[in-house]
């Protein structure tokens, strides 16, 4: 048998149901802030990444899954969502004198080296808000998300980190201070860092060896070389997080891991997940837009990894709903149609209901023990003489209670309410 891709995971029944409760709650709270969504393309020219992402990055240096294709243009599967949704909007006229506020979702694809919580093909869900330069949009995007951890009720598993990387200009000052402070240790730097030094000094703050953390302590801090422009910004965001109440801790060392980024960058965090502590990460991206061809247009989004949000989510073991409310038994094949017409009448009159119908003949013992795998509240038993009377026999599978109702009565008494008595929208 042909196995799975590394890193390419399977999400089987059971957790899909919790995946759908997950992206369900996190759509409705992006559509509740008046965000669309747009949908982008699995793959690019891989030049919009490199451009985009940044040719010195971890993604774009050894992640990123690209081919030729028959035509010998060089496509590469989507390694995050920002380059694609700007690349979009740009050329449908949508940038240009605009607001957008628009989100996305779906798979995204880095060659790393999978664990718990990292993946080679990971779903994302992010958001981008478009043509408004001030902190007040960064703060709402931040808004946002801690409103997506409430929704799920995690909200007191994850914390926010944030930082400002300033202007192009501060930040130019800034690593070249950088640079000229650690190489001096550069034969201590470990190999990655040394090779940062001339690629992407940056990002050597985000280091995990402890040599180079030591060394780090005593190098020179972006915040000294902030302009005012940028502090002013930071100011902003900070003062309307505290209005908001969202709590935070400024990280000087938060650089992330992409190139795009200027002004306000964050990362919600978890102690809860090992290694792979980021659900969320963004900030702002103002020069991207021109980087990309478009013309100068502020930008800021987040996007957050679904699989370790569902992680968290899971530890709270919250029961989700079945995959059946009502399985519909046969006495024998003869009412197999009639079982039908009567699940196509249940489903159009209390359309919240999902209804499975028995296929494959059988006993009856044996029909109700897979009403009960699937979860399902209610059978319905559906014999010679319902088809007759045109009724219906319900059986709560908790109980084994039995009644006999006309399609109507049935209907009603399913209405909102599952077998157990609990609303079916609070499933
Ligand atoms: P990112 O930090 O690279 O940012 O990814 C965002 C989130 O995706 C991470 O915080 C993490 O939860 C999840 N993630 C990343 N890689 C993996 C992986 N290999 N396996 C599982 N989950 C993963 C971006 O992608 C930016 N586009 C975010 C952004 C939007 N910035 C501005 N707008």
């Amino acid at each position: 048998m042909v196995q799975a891709i590394r890193g390419m995971r399977d999400v089987l029944p059971d957790e899909g149901r919790r995946w759908r409760a997950v992206e369900q709650s996190l759509e409705s709270v992006l559509l509740s802030y008046a965000y669309e969504e747009v949908h982008l393309p699995l793959m690019e020219f891989t030049e919009l990444f490199s451009r985009g992402v940044g040719e010195a990055t971890d993604i774009v240096e050894k992640e990123m899954y690209s081919l030729l294709d028959r035509d010998g243009d060089s496509l590469t599967l989507r390694p995050e969502g920002t380059a694609g949704c700007v690349r979009v909007l740009q050329q449908h006229g949508l940038l240009f004198n605009q607001t957008q506020r628009v989100f996305y979702r779906g798979p995204m694809f880095r060659y790393e080296r999978p664990q718990k919580g990292r993946y080679r093909q990971f779903y994302q869900m992010g958001a981008e808000a478009f043509g408004m330069a001030g902190p007040d949009v960064d703060a709402e995007l931040l808004a946002m998300t801690a409103a997506c951890w409430k929704t799920l009720g995690i909200e007191d598993k994850v914390r926010l980190e944030i930082n400002t990387l300033g202007s192009s200009d501060s930040r130019a000052r800034y690593r070249a201070a950088l640079v000229d402070y650690l190489s001096g240790f550069e034969a201590e730097l470990d190999e990655d860092s040394r090779r940062r030094l001339a690629t992407n000094p940056l990002r050597i703050l985000d280091t995990k060896v402890e040599r180079t953390r030591t060394l780090l302590e005593g190098a020179p801090v972006l915040s000294q070389f902030m302009d005012e422009e940028g502090l002013a910004h930071f100011d902003g965001l900070k003062a309307t997080l505290d209005s908001l109440g969202i709590e935070y801790q400024v990280n000087p060392q938060l650089v992330r891991g992409l190139d795009y980024y200027n002004l306000t960058v964050f990362e919600w965090i978890t102690d809860d997940l090992g290694a792979q502590g980021t659900v969320c990460g963004g900030g702002r991206y103002d020069g991207l837009v021109e980087q990309l061809g478009g013309k100068p247009t502020p930008g800021a989004g987040f996007a957050l990894g679904l699989e370790r949000v569902l992680l968290l989510f899971e530890q709270r073991n919250q029961p989700t709903r079945p995959a059946a409310d009502v399985y519909i038994a046969v006495m024998s094949q003869a009412e197999q149609v009639y079982a039908l017409q009567l699940a196509d009448r249940l489903r159009q009159s209390v359309p919240e209901l999902r209804i499975r119908v028995h296929a494959g003949g059988g006993k009856l013992k044996n029909q109700l023990k897979k009403a009960d795998q699937c979860g399902a509240s209610w059978a319905a038993i559906v014999g010679a003489d319902e088809v007759s009377a045109g009724t219906i026999t319900l059986k709560t599978l908790a109980t084994g209670e039995q009644i006999t109702l006309g399609l109507d009565e049935a209907a009603e008494r399913l209405t909102g309410l599952g077998g157990t008595g609990v609303r079916l929208s609070d499933r």
